[in-house]
């Protein structure tokens, strides 16, 4: 059986906009993700990281591209996934304020899933089922008569990390899940989803624009800017050796804890220039006018992904070296 158990190949998602301008929010990124691993996908506001999940979750149709995942191709299915194919990939989302009905229990709001994809369940079933997501995620199973305006917004969250475990993911999209969060409880939701995801075999899409975060989660790396992926890589490799200049932007303005993550840090490369709107991406490389190291071949061929090293991949013109 093969190790992954989702592939991405040229994922286009374009919107048409009413003055007949095209937004390229996911433009040509391929991707891969293993069996019970977490690949982090980092980039800034508008880089499309939410685009790609509802594509994933079958929320958005994709323009162009496929998404295999167990043989099939979803993006070939479109909208019109099986209940199956539906229930195996899960998102979890950025606010989990907004994400629960205020005026369902959290029992009810458990249900919901459980009443679509497990129809034959008595009610007395469904209540034990609801008790055993609760514990799975840490909470006390008393929470399931409250409403989520009671909770906390740790508890919430993990709330709609429960819901979406309800029908036995095997892939879960996590989209910026504890960025709405305060620090302290941001820990314990991400101690809670690494253990969950060892417990259950899961695989993690982690979607977030804080790179730090990814150092002890992640076992890869991917970074998006304007809809294109620049930079791919193990995490440990990633930090140790970022190639993509926009990369070393990013990380060069991470705060840093130890005298040692200092003298790993690249030096401070003040940003340039406005992120290009994605409605008119700049020909060439997306990335060329803020780039302090461009080549006249950057402003008009585009890169490709090229593999510097085993499993480490870079889309830019600096690495073309035959
Ligand atoms: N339904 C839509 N119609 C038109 N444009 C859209 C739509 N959804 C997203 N976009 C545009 O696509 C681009 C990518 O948006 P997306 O929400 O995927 O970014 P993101 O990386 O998730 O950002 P954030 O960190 O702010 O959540 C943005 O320019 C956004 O304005
Ligand atoms: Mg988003």
């Amino acid at each position: 059986m093969s190790d992954k158990i989702l592939e991405i190949k040229h994922l286009k998602k374009y919107f048409a906009l009413k003055n007949r301008l095209v937004v390229k929010a996911v433009d040509d990124v391929s991707l891969e993700l293993n069996r019970g691993e977490t690949l982090g996908l980092v980039g800034e506001s508008g880089s499309g990281k939410s685009t790609i999940a509802y594509v994933l979750v079958g929320m958005y149709e994709a323009t162009e591209g496929e998404i295999l995942y167990k043989g099939g191709d979803l993006a070939k299915a479109g909208l019109y996934r099986t209940l199956k194919q539906k229930g195996e990939i899960q998102i979890v989302f950025q606010d989990p304020g907004s994400s629960l009905n205020p005026k369902r229990t959290i029992r009810k709001s458990l249900m919901v899933p459980l009443q679509v994809h497990d129809r034959g369940l008595s009610k007395p079933q469904m209540d034990a089922r609801v008790e055993e997501l609760l514990e799975a995620v840490g909470l006390p199973v008393e929470f399931a008569d409250k409403y989520p305006r009671a909770m906390g917004g740790g508890e919430r969250q993990l709330i709609s990390v429960a819901r979406a475990l309800a029908t036995h993911p095997s892939l879960v999209i996590l989209d910026e899940p504890t960025s709405a969060l305060d620090v302290s409880i941001q820990a314990k939701v991400i101690s809670k989803l690494v253990t969950l995801q060892k417990e259950l075999m899961l695989s993690y899409l982690f979607i977030t624009h804080d790179l730090s975060l990814m150092r002890n989660v992640a076992d890869r790396v991917a970074i998006l800017y304007l809809g294109r992926l620049c930079e791919q890589a193990p995490t440990a490799d990633f930090f140790e050796k970022p190639l993509h200049p926009y990369t070393r932007m990013l990380l060069s303005s991470i705060p840093v804890a130890t005298s040692e993550e200092e003298e790993l840090k690249p030096a401070k490369i003040i940003s340039t220039g406005e992120i290009p709107s994605p409605v008119n991406v700049p020909p060439g490389c997306a990335f060329h006018q803020r780039c302090k190291d461009m080549l006249p071949v950057c402003s008009a061929e585009r890169p490709v992904m090229r593999e510097v090293s085993p499993g480490h991949q870079v889309c830019c013109h600096l690495y073309n070296a035959n």
